[in-house]
């Protein structure tokens, strides 16, 4: 339709509602579109600004954020981090903003719903190793009616930092080092918080952060710089992001890192040639907690109006928290540093997102009973699953687990096997301890009436105080196999939780020693939120299984594993460094100049653990992959499929890996990418097959430096497990040329 005639009708759908009384914005049959332009036609500059002004509101535990908190809201306020968790509190909050602002728009309330408010499941770094989206979708379903029911209608998540450096503790909320992962299970968990409809009862905003790059902070030094080339850009951390928005992901939020000199936050290739103008995002960017007012510590802005001149202008539309917006962007106007064009766009996103949420018809949260509200018992069922299935078994030898019938007793040792708290895991939301089944818990019901169990706590997560090894050195010996707890407080990981080294403190790693000269098998349970450096205590174990922080329901899971209930199949979506002297290490390294040079001459180069590993109680043998086709033109399709029969005697769950490689290219390419991967069952005796349908646009092309993606024609490589087939792709639509990386704006 000409937009001429669309305009006239609207106008005259606007003339009709007006002659009716009620204004169009109000009207949820009318157009989004319309009612979007029929409340910025209507509002005040000063109404304007504070929809893009957030504020936090109630008891910040956030130890890095000392956020005032926000007795007297204005009822205008666009929106409120909402700290506490009273929905009548809340609605009481949103009334006013109803009833005693001129216009009557609603708050936007958001909070950090990462990965569960109250059912705490296990973090992103956990849920990777499940390789089961469809899972992670029904997680996050979870904690999206949690979060809503708690008076929130937006939540700061999913964080799809690619992250490599296992220093920085925002690495437990991440997928991983892989940009593949991060995009699908990114997607997974926007899908299960938005769901169908953004309007749904259930649904939530979902935020996808920190936009971009983030995770490359040097050092693994949390919030400091990142030096990020313009193709490292568009090949690993954007790919997340792009696969998110076109998943429609309501809201993005700006990172606190600058990207080569210009920070994200005030980065206008990032947050509008990209996002506005490249994906056509039509939601809005909030910043991080004071990023605008941080260009200052970053030398951008000479002070908090130059501030946030920067950043409004980069494309951040909601200021969180530091007010610079409410307090200068009337000025910058007056000043026409900024136009009111831009303005009205920046309110349009807000109110965009909050007509497709539906709180214009229904501001307010459902009033239920607690009982009703949270951890509801089909909750924690989802929970569970979800732990289950990210537990990795990292080593199984002299048959230690599943643990033999014959071990009458079993000696619990550990600061971990009662701990409830750290199970949780960083960014819990409004998650409880008291809610937490511990893994002493979870054991004693799974072998309590079978097997004598004998606990010790051994020492604390850290410190010198060995006081306790003689009671858990008695308890090992008067038992036939050891199970060992150990691993992180959840303080340990999570925002401004960088370390130095990611080996457990020496006390720990003193108690397992101590225990494994009482020659008794010793079984390692890893809760922790990172990578670790198992150099040490690898060798001391029979066998290691990594729960990471499992959430509320972490203590069956693991039971389950050693007693055999559950064959795990957890698999590692995070490189294991032998050493953090490796870091940065990971799967999809470029390939050196000397490939068999350049080593370490004091270690070895090679990780302990790569990407993808993971053990089984059974064994799978995969056939002889094949291809549909050892040629193909740039339209046209690959299948490649292999066969995978499960040859031992117990049911498993597998998950095929498909990696490609780009042996020769204008640019080096990594050596080899994930593309796809499926996780099946499959019965004992049983042969399925797994199938990637390879799409070259999809899968052989490269981004140059402004994030074309260019294919080029000459032989590939795909992988599966131990086999690497080769095909060629026989034409190419860009003739490449070595794109000369763009500089960053
Ligand atoms: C924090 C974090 C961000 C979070 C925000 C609001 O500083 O960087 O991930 O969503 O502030 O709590």
């Amino acid at each position: 339709m000409k937009s001429s005639s669309f305009t006239l009708i609207l106008s005259i759908f606007g003339i009709i509602q007006i002659a009716q009384g009620s204004p169009v914005y109000k009207d949820k049959n009318a157009p989004l579109e319309q009612r979007v332009s029929d409340l910025v036609g209507q509002m005040s500059l000063a109404e304007k600004i504070q929809q893009l002004n957030q504020l936090s509101f109630g008891i910040n535990l956030n130890p890095n954020n000392k956020g005032e908190t926000v007795n007297d809201v204005a009822p205008e306020v666009g929106s409120l981090i909402y700290l506490n968790e009273d929905p009548v509190e809340r609605n009481a909050i949103q009334r006013r903003a109803m009833e005693k602002s001129r216009l009557g728009i609603p708050i936007l309330f958001g909070f950090d719903t990462i990965h569960g408010i109250k059912t705490v499941y296990p973090i992103p770094l956990a849920q990777a190793c499940s390789w089961n989206p469809a899972l992670v979708t029904q997680t996050a379903a979870v904690a999206a009616r949690e979060t809503k029911l708690t008076g929130i209608d937006w939540t700061f998540s999913p964080m799809i930092d690619v992250s490599r450096d296992p220093r920085w503790g925002r690495i437990a909320e991440s997928y991983g080092e892989d940009p593949h992962t991060a995009a699908v299970f990114g997607v997974a968990t926007v899908k299960g918080y938005q769901g169908a409809k953004l309007s749904d009862p259930f649904s939530v905003a979902s935020c996808l952060k920190h936009f971009a790059g983030y995770g490359v902070s040097e050092g693994g030094r949390d919030y400091r710089a990142t030096d990020i080339s313009t193709q490292a850009l568009w090949e690993t951390y954007l790919p997340p992001y792009e696969a998110g928005v076109k998943a429609g992901a309501a809201t993005l939020m700006s990172g606190f890192n600058d990207i080569s000199g210009v920070p994200a936050s005030a980065n206008h290739y990032l947050l509008t040639e990209i996002l506005k103008q490249g994906w056509n995002h039509d939601g809005f960017v909030v910043s991080d907690w004071n990023s605008v007012e941080q260009l200052i510590a970053q030398g951008v802005a000479k002070d908090r109006k130059e501030a946030g001149l920067k950043s409004f202008k980069a494309g951040v539309e909601m200021n969180m928290v530091d007010r610079i917006y409410a307090d200068h962007l009337q000025e910058l106007l007056l000043e026409d540093k900024i136009t009111m064009d831009s303005i009205n766009d920046a309110v349009s996103r807000v109110l965009r997102v909050k007509f497709r949420l539906g709180l214009f018809e229904q501001p307010y949260t459902p009033i239920v009973p607690e009982a009703d509200r949270y951890l509801r018992p089909e909750d924690k069922i989802v929970a569970a699953k979800l732990a289950e299935e990210s537990m990795v078994l990292l080593k199984n030898e002299r048959a230690a687990l599943p643990i033999s019938p014959k071990v009458k007793s079993l000696a619990l040792i550990g600061p971990l096997v009662k701990d409830q708290e750290n199970l949780l895991g960083c960014w819990s939301g409004n998650g409880k301890a008291k809610d937490v089944e511990s893994i002493f818990e979870g054991v004693t019901r799974e072998f309590g009436d079978k097997v004598k169990l004998l606990y010790a706590r051994g020492c604390d997560f850290d410190g010198t105080d060995e006081s306790g090894f003689t009671e858990a050195i008695d308890a090992a010996v008067k038992a036939d196999a050891v199970v060992i707890c150990i691993g992180e407080k959840k303080a340990w990981s999570g925002e401004n939780s960088s370390r130095s080294t990611i080996a457990l403190p020496a006390i720990q790693e003193k108690l397992v020693a101590r225990l494994k000269q009482t020659g008794k098998p010793i079984i390692l349970v890893l809760s922790n939120g990172r990578p670790l450096e198992l150099q040490r205590l690898e060798p001391q174990a029979d066998a290691i299984v990594e729960i990471w922080h499992p959430g509320v329901a972490g203590g069956t899971p693991l039971a389950g594993i050693l007693s055999g209930r559950v064959n795990p199949s957890g698999r590692l979506a995070i490189t294991f460094p032998l050493a953090t002297g490796q870091i940065p290490i990971y799967y999809g390294m470029r390939s050196s100049a000397r490939p068999n040079d350049g080593n370490y001459k004091d270690i070895s180069t090679e990780p302990l653990y790569t990407f993808g590993h993971g053990l089984s109680y059974t064994s799978f043998n995969y056939g002889k992959a094949t291809l549909s086709k050892g040629k193909l033109a740039s339209d046209q399709m690959l299948t490649v499929q292999v066969p995978v029969t499960n040859t031992g005697s117990v049911a498993g769950q597998e998950t095929a890996f498909w990696f490609i490689s780009d042996p020769v290219c204008s640019v080096s390419r990594p050596m080899k990418e994930l593309k796809h991967f499926e996780k099946k069952t499959i019965k004992p005796g049983e042969t399925v097959v797994f199938t990637f349908e390879i799409d070259p646009q999809r899968d052989l092309s490269h981004p140059d430096s402004t994030g074309k993606k260019l294919l080029e024609a000459g032989d590939f490589h795909v992988r599966i497990k131990d086999q690497r087939l080769t095909f060629e792709l026989v034409d190419n639509d860009d003739r490449p040329t070595v794109s000369t990386p763009v500089p960053p704006r």
